[in-house]
């Protein structure tokens, strides 16, 4: 990372600088890793800038710029790992990395595939972090129903488009997702099965809800906050179910954002409103992952990746997410799958 953005700047290349170096020997307990493919993320915005990231400190300029990958294990002095493996874990933006397996930032995620399937990318994906966060937010926090009437925010970003599936194979009896363009609504109804999309941009998102939702919403799962939550707010059913993924349209506004107006339906419609975290579900992350794998076998799951190619696209990749940029969940590719793999 070069140089820290503003708070009114979108994040692009030009807060990256990019450096070439000799990859220093392994020392015992370590592993050298190739980076074959990574995932921006809304929450990397938060390492640029000191106190926006709750799990991890923010980074210095110099430093390289954190980030989830799946990469391929080139050497190892470590016991549990050995050369062919398929890792996935915080590679950082970078084309090999060594690794360790301690500290913070391994506490969460960072795991040798056992039985990778190709392309490895879906281990990022649909089974990885996208799938997990919209399972776990749908099925445990929103505790999603068959025959429930279901809105998504952000349907067309990377956990929106697997939310919106998992309520469709779950029996929802209507999957409506927002979406900021014409062509991504399309996408959302012919692609993944959505019933409705509605582009919050040019449509009256308080009427349409109240159309499409004539006895209310039972489960809002938002990814973005702001004008969209507070019109969801107003069309909920009795006993509704509001999970708070993601808060992206208020995250890194210039200026502080105003709460939801609507706050008072959440009372009068019995409704619960939570948070939650991934990371709390990490010792329950194949649960979804198997579940997941088996919709996608049966065709049931699209996998709906949108990829970029080259690491020296991947500020701008990351940046494209605050633009809505991106159709589905956002990759990059590093380098090619290998062409054989070895698994259990
Ligand atoms: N709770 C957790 O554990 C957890 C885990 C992963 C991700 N998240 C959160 O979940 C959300 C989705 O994550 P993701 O990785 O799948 O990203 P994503 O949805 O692919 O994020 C990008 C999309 O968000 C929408 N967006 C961007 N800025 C916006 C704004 N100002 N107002 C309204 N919409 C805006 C854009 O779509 P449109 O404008 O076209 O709708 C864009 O394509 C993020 O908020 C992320 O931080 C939470």
């Amino acid at each position: 990372m070069a140089r820290l953005p503003t708070r009114d700047e979108d994040i692009s290349s030009r807060h990256f600088a990019w450096q070439e170096c000799r990859i220093p020997e392994l020392q015992d307990g370590e592993f050298l890793v190739k980076t074959l493919c990574l995932a921006p993320a809304p929450a990397q915005r938060g390492y640029l800038e000191p106190g926006y990231s709750d799990f991890l400190p923010a980074l210095a300029p110099g430093e390289v710029m954190r980030g989830r990958g799946i990469g391929q294990v080139i050497a190892s002095r470590h016991p549990d790992h050995a050369a062919g493996e398929i890792f996935v874990g915080s590679l950082g933006w970078q084309t090999y990395s060594i690794q360790k397996p301690r500290g913070a930032e391994f506490v969460f995620s960072t795991r040798r595939i056992p039985r990778p399937v190709q392309p490895l990318s879906l281990h990022l994906g649909i089974l990885g972090q996208a799938g997990a966060t919209a399972w776990f937010g749908l099925l445990e926090v929103g505790n999603l129903q068959a025959g429930d009437a279901v809105l998504v925010s952000a349907a067309a970003g990377g956990v929106g488009s697997v939310a919106g599936q998992i309520a469709r194979i779950k029996g929802a009896r209507l999957v409506v997702g927002t979406a900021g363009s014409d062509a991504k609504c399309r996408w959302l109804c012919d692609t993944l099965g959505y019933d409705v999309a509605i582009n919050y941009q040019t449509e009256n998102l308080h009427e349409r809800l109240r159309e499409l939702f004539p006895t209310g919403i039972d489960v809002f799962f938002d990814n973005v906050g702001g004008d969209i939550l507070d019109a969801a707010l107003a069309n909920l059913a009795m006993h509704a179910r509001v999970v708070i993924c993601g808060f992206i349209a208020s995250n890194y506004a210039a200026e502080p954002q105003p709460g939801p107006a609507n706050y008072s339906r959440i009372v009068y419609k019995r409704a619960r409103m939570e948070g939650f975290v991934l990371f709390d579900y990490w010792n329950r992350y194949q649960e979804a992952e198997q579940a997941l794998l088996g919709w996608y076998r049966a065709g049931l799951l699209k996998n709906c990746e949108d990829v970029t190619d080259g690491l020296e696209n991947m500020p701008d990749a990351l940046g494209e997410l605050f633009r809505g940029g991106n159709t589905g969940i956002k990759i990059c590719r590093v380098a090619p799958d290998p062409e054989q793999l070895t698994g259990e």
